[in-house]
């Protein structure tokens, strides 16, 4: 655990940061490329964020109104709202356009891409077609006919490195967990339809045991 941080902070900045570095590590990423995450403000999307910055990508987030100033704290370096624009039509193009909440699809997000671009999305899409996409673009090294882009699937393995990584960064200050709220464990099932509603801004903890506080 980091040095200074509770049960409940250090819970919370582990699962969605362990997927977003997976994501992350699907592609080569270079300093200053841009990219745009979709679900910005959710678990995995709090965590891609902050993990980009430390990256160094220059990276578009989309979220709702009430969030842009979480996200853009994090290290947005552009916001759109979802509730005013959408980012499919937007003019600038992206060298990976990652979906954290999984509410586009590769189809819709092409246009957005560069050429070469990739895209990942944390679901498998509405007719779980990011599987097939992936696997067409490991065979042939992208999709045919799509201008080189690819469609790669985060497989999350290996969860000590992503530990390694969130506790370093903890402890450099660049990175923090972000909980929209907590409930005594007696309140698990709150918790649950709380979190199911899709609409949690980072991270719901449970609180297991005060004394450990
Ligand atoms: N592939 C994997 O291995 C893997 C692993 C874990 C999770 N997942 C999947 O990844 C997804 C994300 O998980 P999570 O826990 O990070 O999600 P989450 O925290 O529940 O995401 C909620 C956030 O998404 C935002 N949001 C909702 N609809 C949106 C839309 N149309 N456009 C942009 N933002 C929107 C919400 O903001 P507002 O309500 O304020 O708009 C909220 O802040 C889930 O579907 C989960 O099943 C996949």
């Amino acid at each position: 655990m980091p040095q200074g941080f509770n049960y409940q902070q250090a819970g919370a900045c582990i699962e969605g940061a362990h997927y977003a570095y997976n994501i992350i590590n699907k592609v080569e990423l270079r300093k200053g490329q841009k990219v745009l995450i979709n679900g910005a403000s959710g678990g995995i999307g709090t965590a891609t964020v902050q993990l980009l910055r430390h990256f160094g990508a220059d990276i578009t987030a989309v979220c709702n109104t009430k969030n842009i100033g979480l996200v853009k704290s994090l290290g947005a370096n552009k916001v759109i709202d979802y509730t005013k624009e959408d980012f499919t039509k937007d003019s600038e193009k992206y060298d990976h356009v990652f979906d954290c909440v999984g509410k586009s699809t590769f189809g819709k997000c092409r246009p957005i891409l560069k050429p070469g671009g990739v895209y990942i999305s944390s679901e498998l899409g509405p007719w779980s077609q990011n599987i097939f996409y992936s696997l067409i673009s490991a065979i042939f090294g992208k999709i045919p006919g799509k201008e080189g882009k690819k469609v790669k699937f985060p497989y999350p393995p290996n969860i000590l490195r992503s530990i390694k990584l969130v506790k370093k960064l903890i402890e450099e200050g660049k990175f923090k967990s972000v909980i929209d709220r907590s409930y005594p464990l007696e309140e698990i099932a709150d918790a649950f339809r709380y979190v199911e509603k899709g609409q949690k801004t980072g991270n719901v903890s449970i609180i297991v045991d005060d004394d450990l506080e």
